[in-house]
């Protein structure tokens, strides 16, 4: 079946050299079209061009007019914690009375207090919590999500997180990838033996999920009071046996070494880097390691934003991600993320814009299928109502601005 999306006011994030990511300089431009058409082919793209040059329909297509609004690529949120039981607003509480995030972790909340909710909820409600947050992310405009474990802190809970991904990825229209991320703090039953959790998550955990196949990708939280620079190591060697990729929580709370681990181990992603430092960014240069803003995260949690523009002048191919969890970031408001990308980090809109589709799909490894409109891609776009430029969607920071929203050539309703 055709679809021939007409009167597009601006069709934006055309990628005819299909590049992986964009590094530096590159960034800054985003490839559009004024008063332009768009032919999707069942669920790719086909071709696209300005108005005047529109095929005429066959009888058989289905037309829509885009009554002048924009139309984007899906966003790509490549760093999510959407699997989890309940909320922690109590917390956002004692974070406006003086508590650190570090300090409400110390005292056996945060990250353990989701785990402990997370053990008393059947995988059917925890699935069905999980997708609320899927549908509220996919009529936000994000087409493709990564989506961590790392609230089960056991093997057997880890497993249950990992089979609630997996049956979103089954039944969502959205494209998931999924990352095992066990060592995302010290399970309870293993208080005060962190050493003996990491051995138990070599030997037991990671041989499960590889042998069920259930991740595509490794986390850990490299950081200050959390795992170290060696422990990781260890980690993402063995998930490497099982060809899981690393993607790991580093540089949030402190330079703790695990840019230079994520490099050494030839990470996909090294996300957060609100603690990075200039040796990090030299670090980076010449690597495949996408280096990830979360900027909700700072947002939330008043802490400093990682140095994107000095990634992009040092000619890195900056992303930047929702981290929605129920600890720093209840939100995975990706229009959101690319507003704070341009006024706190003082990214211009087309790179905001960039960092957020396609330079996220290369940190999931899905740029090949997902994160611009190429011919062949996944049909994965929204359609904006009628707006004055690219530059109103990060500067009109909480206005809705989305029409129509097709995954997969189909529209969602
Ligand atoms: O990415 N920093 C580590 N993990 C999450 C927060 C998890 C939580 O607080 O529940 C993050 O911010
Ligand atoms: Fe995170």
């Amino acid at each position: 079946m055709k679809r021939l999306i007409k009167n597009i006011g601006c069709l934006a994030g055309i990628d005819s050299e299909r590049k992986h990511c964009l590094r530096g300089s590159e960034m800054a431009t985003l490839n559009c079209i004024s008063d332009a058409w768009l032919l999707i082919d069942g669920d790719r793209f086909d071709s696209w061009g300005e108005m005047a040059t529109m095929p005429v329909p066959e009888d058989d297509w289905d037309v829509i007019d885009a009554l002048e609004g924009t139309v984007l690529p899906s966003w790509c949120d490549s760093h999510t914690h959407i699997v989890y039981a309940g909320s922690r607003e109590g917390e956002f509480v004692d974070k406006i009375r003086g508590l650190s995030y570090a300090e409400i972790a110390r005292r056996g909340g945060g990250i353990l207090n989701s785990a402990d909710r997370l053990h008393l909820l059947s995988e059917d409600e925890l699935y069905t919590q999980a997708m609320r947050r899927v549908h509220e992310i996919i009529a936000k405009g994000t087409g493709a999500v990564e989506i961590k474990s790392g609230y089960g802190l056991n093997t057997e809970d880890e497993l249950k997180m990992l089979r609630v991904i997996r049956r979103i990825s089954e039944t969502a229209p959205i494209k998931v990838v999924s990352t095992f991320l066990g060592a995302h703090a010290v399970g309870r039953e293993y208080t005060g033996r962190q050493g003996e959790y990491v051995d138990m998550l070599i030997r037991e955990m990671i041989p499960e999920v590889g042998k069920q196949q259930l991740a595509d990708f490794i986390d850990v939280f490299c950081d200050e009071g959390f795992f170290t620079p060696d422990e990781t190591s260890r980690i993402l060697e063995a998930g490497a046996k099982w060809g899981m990729r690393p993607k790991i929580h580093v540089q949030e709370l402190a330079p703790s070494g695990g840019v230079e681990v994520g490099v050494k181990h030839n990470a996909v992603s090294v996300d957060h880097l609100e603690s990075m430092i200039d040796e990090d960014i030299e670090m980076l240069k010449g690597t495949n390691t996408i280096p990830t803003g979360l900027p909700g995260t700072s947002f939330f949690l008043n802490m400093p934003f990682a140095p994107a523009r000095k990634m992009i002048e040092a000619g890195l191919p900056v992303a930047t991600a929702s981290d929605y969890n129920p600890g720093s970031t209840p939100s995975g408001d990706m229009k959101f993320v690319v507003s704070l990308a341009c006024i706190k980090m003082r990214l211009l809109p087309a790179e905001a814009i960039n960092a957020a589709t396609i330079n996220t799909a290369a940190a999931m490894d899905l740029s090949k299928d997902y994160g611009s409109i190429a011919r062949g891609k996944v049909a994965n776009f929204f359609i904006t109502d009628e707006i004055p430029s690219i530059d109103f969607i990060p500067y009109s920071y909480t206005t809705p601005i989305i029409a129509r929203t097709f995954l997969q050539g189909q529209e969602v309703k």
